[in-house]
């Protein structure tokens, strides 16, 4: 009887649980998301409200600029851990912390910089929008967010959108260049390879758009400073990225360090909340940059961290990154009626909208598979070399001395990054292995084996004045046919907090060139950067230049196969080298001078770069025709038809891509130069031609935006510009 007893007072417990546990809609997945978040909301108390309003650290944070150990105690009702871990075991241990031992369990948003590739280290962003191929930088993304679900990450810190034009600043690594339409297009690319179809499905993660907004444009490449950003500068240029990436569905963005002129971003009402949300309709959320709310004191609008507090969440910065502020000021903040409770909840809805459409709620946990299944599986590695080879920018090639002479017999391979490995992967490749990455020695020896003879001499560091190598280098060279010349920058030379008073490389890396000149050889300089440099010394020593960026795990075969002739050269530079430090800022896409000719020009040297935006050989003989157009006049209405033809004479199949420039010579504003508003890249065999075509959408492509966000329309006369042609057509009312 006991027994019966006994099962029944179970099995009733059970049932009673369960109708609470069915009661709780925002548990039931046949719910709608919104109708869960309101549910939550309801039922959550302020304290539990703030804690997901902060993002706390996990692990050590080994940002190759800012080292520290950051590792706090991690209260389970966290929102979100920066997860400076890689093992998905660690990561369900505090998650199932979050979803047991809490009254409500809602479970923590694992956030990292998976900026290219988690294990599988693609080519630094740069590198990526020098391949001009967003559908491979998408494929890309989806591997780096495959390895990043399976070490237990649902949320990256990547796309880096920022526009930058000055060198001196290390970050321009992280971007995609100096121009904003390239950057709409990768941006939206990889915000599509991370987020799949949709955030739920088993290998999405949410992509965070940042940092909003006008970083890039840090006064004299300073990193952490000033920003000198106009209304017109804003909407024209440093705003279209992230329209872009908003609209393709972007989760969240990061507000930035810097401040816009005078008003942080990271308290820019305006920017953060008018435009965001009021404008563009955004429905995720804003975490702010690694104690950019605590920064607000140091930038002098806040007096103390109540007010940094204040200031940033009235703006719009839902989440605040590692400081605590929030948690420590937000409560008193509501309890004295400054932060209104809507406000709160709304914040919080964003946060857990996030959360619901990870499908965080319904599969909380990692599912862990062994760590050989997890990472640099070919199809992994394929992408990651094919990234690579594209992004490869062959800037100079005299009298064709690549592809290498098959009868080639001995190369002499010298500089610090010959045979360097860890260099290669550039800035943000924490998760990225040395043991998996292959050196440009490695890559030769393997693609040449035993039939070139490659004689390796470092020759010298990186840095420093020690020259003892120089004499074991040029014997080297001395006994080879050709020489080539690997050299660079070190991975934490550009990144974060990595600004240079100047891109020229260390005077060592430069006397070498010099000295190994001497001897007479052919001489190809190699080059792994994350910024463009200052070549105006080197540049005359070289026969050829390439320039390989941080071209990560696949870098040295990539590269040994370009130097082969294995893979044919297909990149073009995404951002303008200067001939010198002293002609920073210069990109292509500047307004018009006041005065024509030479008038204004330096003194001392030519104010022309060493190479434009969009400079890039192949090794392939690409001759385009005359570009043609469906009409010398349009309406408003009307789309014109711009076409150009492009004959491949060469010997080698290669990709060529065509770049479209607009520009109105005579507008209410003063326009750039040009503009580019459309690319495309195409394999043309040898010996036979292709035709590339762009569709111009008078609103989309010869509008301009003003001051005040509004696109205007003028008719008048433009021009169509491709590979040194320009076309003049009329929009006509
Ligand atoms: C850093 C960077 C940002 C990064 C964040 C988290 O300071 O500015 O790009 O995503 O902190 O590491």
């Amino acid at each position: 009887m006991k027994l019966i007893l006994l099962i029944f007072i179970c099995c009733s417990f059970m049932i009673t649980s369960c109708k609470q546990e069915d009661n709780l809609k925002y548990k039931d997945k046949t719910v709608t998301i919104e109708d869960r978040i309101n549910d939550l909301v309801g039922r959550m108390t302020l304290k539990e409200k703030i804690f997901q309003l902060n993002q706390y650290i996990f692990g050590v944070n080994t940002n190759a600029n800012n080292i520290g150990e950051t590792i706090n105690e991690i209260p389970p009702e966290i929102g979100s851990l920066i997860y400076f871990s890689s093992d998905p075991e660690t990561r369900n241990q505090l998650q199932k912390k979050a979803m047991e031992e809490t009254r409500l369990g809602i479970p923590i948003l694992f956030g990292f910089d998976v900026i290219h590739g988690f294990r599988t280290i693609y080519p630094i962003s740069l590198a990526q929008a020098c391949s001009w191929n967003p559908e491979l930088v998408k494929n890309a993304c989806a591997v780096a967010a495959k390895e990043s679900k399976l070490s237990g990450v649902d949320w990256t810190f990547s796309p880096m959108i920022d526009v930058a034009r000055d060198a001196r600043w290390g970050r321009v690594a992280e971007g995609y260049g100096e121009d904003q339409y390239t950057n709409a297009v990768f941006g939206v690319a990889s915000v599509m390879g991370y987020q799949g179809e949709s955030l739920s499905d088993t290998f999405s993660i949410a992509a965070c758009l940042k940092h909003y907004v006008g970083y890039g444009q840090s006064e004299g490449g300073r990193d952490y400073r000033y920003t000198e950003v106009s209304p017109q500068s804003l909407w024209e240029t440093f705003l279209p990225p992230y329209e872009a990436c908003v609209k393709a569905g972007a989760a969240t963005l990061m507000s930035a360090f810097n401040d816009i002129s005078g008003v942080p971003a990271t308290a820019n009402h305006y920017t953060l909340t008018e435009i965001l949300k009021e404008r563009w309709k955004h429905d995720g959320f804003v975490v702010s940059d690694w104690d950019a709310v605590d920064q607000l004191i140091n930038q002098g609008v806040a007096g103390d961290r109540k007010e940094a507090g204040y200031k940033a969440f009235m703006a719009g910065v839902e989440m605040d990154m590692k400081d605590n502020i929030y948690m420590e000021n937000i409560p008193q903040l509501v309890n004295e009626k400054k932060i209104p409770i809507e406000k709160i909840d709304d914040a919080v809805a964003r946060i857990l909208r996030i959360k619901f459409r990870l499908g965080l709620f319904d599969k909380p946990y990692t599912t862990i598979v062994e760590e050989t299944n997890r990472y640099l599986q070919p199809a992994s590695r394929a992408i990651a070399k094919q990234l690579a080879v594209e992004s490869i920018v062959l800037l100079k090639n005299e009298k064709q001395i690549l592809p290498l002479e098959t009868a080639l017999k001995s190369i002499a391979l010298i500089g610090p990054m010959a045979n360097d490995k860890s260099n290669l992967m550039g800035a943000w490749s924490y998760n990225g292995k040395e043991q998996d990455v292959e050196s440009i020695l490695e890559g030769l020896i393997k693609e040449y084996k035993n039939e070139v003879s490659i004689n390796f001499s470092k020759g010298c560091d990186f840095d420093g004045i020690d020259e003892a190598g120089f004499q074991e280098a040029i014997k080297a060279a001395q006994k080879s046919e050709i020489i080539i010349v690997c050299l660079g920058e070190k991975k934490n030379w550009s990144g974060e907090n990595a600004s240079r008073s100047s891109i020229a490389l260390p005077p060592i890396q430069e006397k070498l060139v010099t000295e190994l000149h001497k001897t007479g050889k052919p001489l190809i300089l190699v080059l792994s950067n994350g910024r463009p440099l200052e070549l105006v010394r080197l540049e005359p020593l070289a026969d050829a230049i390439v320039e390989i960026w941080q071209p990560g795990t696949e870098g040295g075969s990539a590269v040994a196969g370009i130097l082969s002739g294995k893979f044919n050269p297909s990149g073009k530079l995404a951002i303008t080298f200067p001939l010198t430090t002293g002609q920073i800022p210069i990109y292509y896409n500047m307004r018009p001078s006041a005065r024509t000719g030479t008038q204004g020009n330096y003194q001392d040297i030519s104010t022309e770069p060493l190479y434009w935006f969009g400079h890039g050989m192949s090794y392939s003989d690409f001759e385009y025709d005359s570009v043609r157009i469906s009409s010398e006049k349009i309406t408003r209405e009307q789309k014109l038809i711009a076409e150009v033809t492009v004959s491949n004479s060469g010997k080698m199949t290669g990709k060529e891509t065509v770049l479209w420039f607009i520009s109105d010579p005579v507008c209410s504003i003063s326009r750039p130069v040009k503009e580019l508003k459309y690319f495309d890249k195409k394999e043309i065999q040898a010996g036979s031609k292709t035709t590339f075509r762009f569709e111009i959408d008078p609103m989309r492509d010869l509008s301009y935006v003003d001051a005040t966000g509004n696109r205007i329309l003028e008719s008048g006369g433009f021009y169509i510009h491709v590979n040194g042609q320009k076309l003049k057509f009329e929009l006509v009312d």
